[in-house]
């Protein structure tokens, strides 16, 4: 059976997971980053977790139509709820609003581990997870973006350190992203004017944008 293509996005995501490790994707909706990482033998196994019935089984399908099911595991399960410590080295946690992700490491009570990766792709609300991450004792360690179908997103990688790290509110927006890269610069300029269009309202922002585009230079 011929492997299918990630799009940017989920890639993105792939970029981060460490050689030889163990997965568990959370809300793995089709399961098509287990399965393109198994299948090209960067991590030895993988969980595939889903909190609804409908996504898992479908995912349950793929994973049998490339004959996987030794090596990723399905599972019915709320974030991290049901997934043990000693079950993955690298959690995966994409496509979900920020607000979900920060509430399902909360609610995990081995998160703060040292040295679990924990690759987060927030579709919304990014700048509630990274002040989570921040106020939690977490970091990113490296953040990237990319386009897909036409839309901007930003990864990061994060992981538990245990210190408290003071970074101003800008930087829940930015992250550590590279601002001289041009995938970071693009995704930068779309939150800038994101902004700009809710400073209309609340005009507590000004100043967040201004310094955004200061440190950018978008
Ligand atoms: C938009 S899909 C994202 C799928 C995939 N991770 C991706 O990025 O392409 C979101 C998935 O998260 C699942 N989900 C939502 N809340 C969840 C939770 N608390 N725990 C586990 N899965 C959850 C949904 O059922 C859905 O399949």
């Amino acid at each position: 059976m011929r492997l299918f293509t990630l799009d940017n996005r989920l890639r993105l995501c792939a970029d981060f997971v460490r050689r030889d490790t163990t997965l568990a994707d959370i809300g793995t909706d089709h399961a098509y980053l287990p399965i393109w990482l198994v299948s090209n033998a960067i991590v030895k196994k993988a969980l595939a977790c889903d909190i609804n019935e409908g996504p898992l089984n479908s995912g349950k399908a793929d994973v049998e139509k490339y004959n996987l099911s030794k090596k990723i595991t399905l599972r019915l399960c709320d974030g991290l709820k049901n997934v043990k410590e000693n079950e993955a080295d690298d959690i995966v946690i994409a496509g979900m609003g920020g607000e979900l992700i920060a509430k399902i490491l909360d609610d995990c009570s081995w998160a703060k581990t040292q040295g679990k990766h924990y690759i987060l792709q927030p579709m919304t609300k990014c700048e509630v997870l990274i002040r989570y991450l921040y106020e939690n004792g977490f970091e990113i360690i490296k953040q990237k973006a990319c386009v897909s179908d036409n839309k901007h997103y930003t990864v990061m990688l994060v992981q538990y350190t245990g210190k408290s790290v003071c970074v101003d509110e800008s930087f829940y927006f930015t992250g550590k992203l590279d601002k001289k890269d041009a995938s970071s610069k693009a995704y930068l300029e779309h939150i800038v004017s994101h902004l700009e269009k809710r400073s209309i309202s609340d005009k507590a922002l000004l100043p967040i944008i201004e310094k955004i585009k200061g440190e950018c230079k978008v």
